[in-house]
């Protein structure tokens, strides 16, 4: 603990170090290191000078953004730090450059990479999104954007109570990680904005998304490649494309996504509500032991849907045939209201076909009236009340 004092007033000599000796715990407070909550100031270098205090300290350390409005550009928090219990604490907000050409060249806003125990707790993300939102529907030369906040190869995350704002592009990316627990999240974007998907996992490991509000344009939360053991449980998704298993099989060596629960979801007009989805070619990828456990659907349009054939555009899907093998799903108390006649779709592969698919307990309607399924190469069988009545 002295060390990371003496490091620290090495530097900065007007410091603001605040030791609780019962906790042990190291209090960096980004004031201290220059930042400005009046939300003109620029406060990249201090938020940069705080993190590098925070990571070269042994001690559990908080990185404390009182209220305000904290002006940040683009920032890399790096890893190896020397300790591995690392808290940002966040009264305030923190908002991107209003020129969205300024993050827009930037892959990520807020990334952090190889690191180890730290947690985001509170605070506000406002990644002014919508100038850049409207110069792609202006069909104009438009930069891609930049993901908000994202963790690569990193372990024992923690996001608890954060609320993202209008995210140029995704709002939270998983990447690469393992033990990560998101809880009491708040995504919010217009519904008709691209490709800004809430909470975007891949290559992951033990995740953990709960008690969470995603309303945004794109996917609530997807999940590519390499995701295993993902726990989704009481997420309220909508507007926006519902929960999404792919795009997968883009490559031929992908890896495949296995063990997923999502339980007690909410869909509220959503695009789609539980969805796979697989590029229709060749690929060594595979979907297997997902369960979809308890949602309701509000207002869906595509409820439940398998699309093997997916290919946009009709572009580099030779074939048109999906190697992605999609086995052991079982979808158990779904209930609610399709606005399209075709509420359970299983659009599968002609060369895979779509195995252990299971329903149990489902019950959905369009608006008022009957609804139908579509199968097309699947295998697998309907337990207990299943409305529309099963083509399985
Ligand atoms: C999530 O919310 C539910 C219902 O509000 C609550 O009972 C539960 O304790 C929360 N979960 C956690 C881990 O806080
Ligand atoms: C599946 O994932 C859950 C966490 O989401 C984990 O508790 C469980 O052990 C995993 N099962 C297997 C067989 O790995
Ligand atoms: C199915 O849902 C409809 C509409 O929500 C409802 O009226 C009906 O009672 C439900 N059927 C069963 C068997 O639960």
């Amino acid at each position: 603990m002295v060390k990371c004092f003496i490091f620290i007033n090495i530097f900065f000599l007007a410091l603001y170090v605040t030791f609780h000796s019962s906790s042990a715990i190291t209090n960096y407070n980004v004031l201290s290191f220059g930042a400005k909550g009046n939300g003109v100031t620029d406060s990249t270098q201090a938020f940069i000078k705080a993190w590098a205090a925070a990571c070269a300290c042994t001690e559990s350390t908080t990185i404390y953004v009182p209220k305000g409005r904290y002006l940040l550009g683009s920032i890399a928090f790096k890893g190896d730090c020397r300790g591995s219990d690392i808290t940002f604490r966040i009264d305030g907000t923190l908002v991107a450059p209003a020129d969205y050409r300024v993050l827009g060249q930037a892959d990520t806003w807020l990334g952090f990479e190889g690191v180890s125990g730290v947690s985001i707790t509170g605070g506000a993300l406002d990644a002014k999104g919508s100038s850049l939102w409207a110069c792609k529907a202006s069909g104009n030369n438009c930069p891609n954007g930049a993901t908000t906040l994202s963790f690569t190869n990193s372990n024992n995350i923690r996001i608890n109570g954060l609320i993202s704002l209008k995210s140029q592009m995704y709002h939270i990316v998983i990447n690469g990680c393992q033990d990560v627990h998101i809880e009491g999240v708040k995504v919010i974007a217009a519904g008709d904005s691209p490709n800004t998907d809430g909470i975007h996992v891949q290559l992951s490991r033990n995740v953990m998304i709960m008690n969470s509000s995603i309303k945004t344009g794109d996917d609530c939360i997807s999940i590519g490649p390499g995701t295993r053991n993902l726990w989704i449980e009481r997420v309220n998704c909508g507007p926006g494309h519902g929960i999404s298993i792919g795009s997968l099989g883009k490559d031929m060596e992908e890896e495949g996504v296995q063990n997923v629960t999502v339980k007690k979801t909410v869909f509220t007009g959503t695009q789609n509500g539980l969805r796979i989805k697989s590029w229709g070619r060749a690929s060594r990828g595979f979907v297997q032991g997902i369960r979809f456990i308890g949602a309701i659907m509000q207002n869906v349009q595509n409820p439940i849907v398998i699309d093997q054939n997916y290919c946009p555009h009709n572009l580099n899907c030779p074939g048109q045939v999906s190697g992605v093998k999609i086995s052991d799903v079982m979808y158990q108390g779904i209930r609610g209201i399709s606005t399209s006649p075709i509420a359970i779709k299983f659009d599968c592969s002609t060369k895979n076909p779509c195995k252990g698919i299971r329903l149990q307990n489902v019950n959905l309607t369009y608006l008022n009236q009957v609804a139908q399924s579509s199968c097309t190469n699947v295998i697998g069988k309907a337990l207990g009340l299943v409305k529309p009545s099963s083509c399985l």
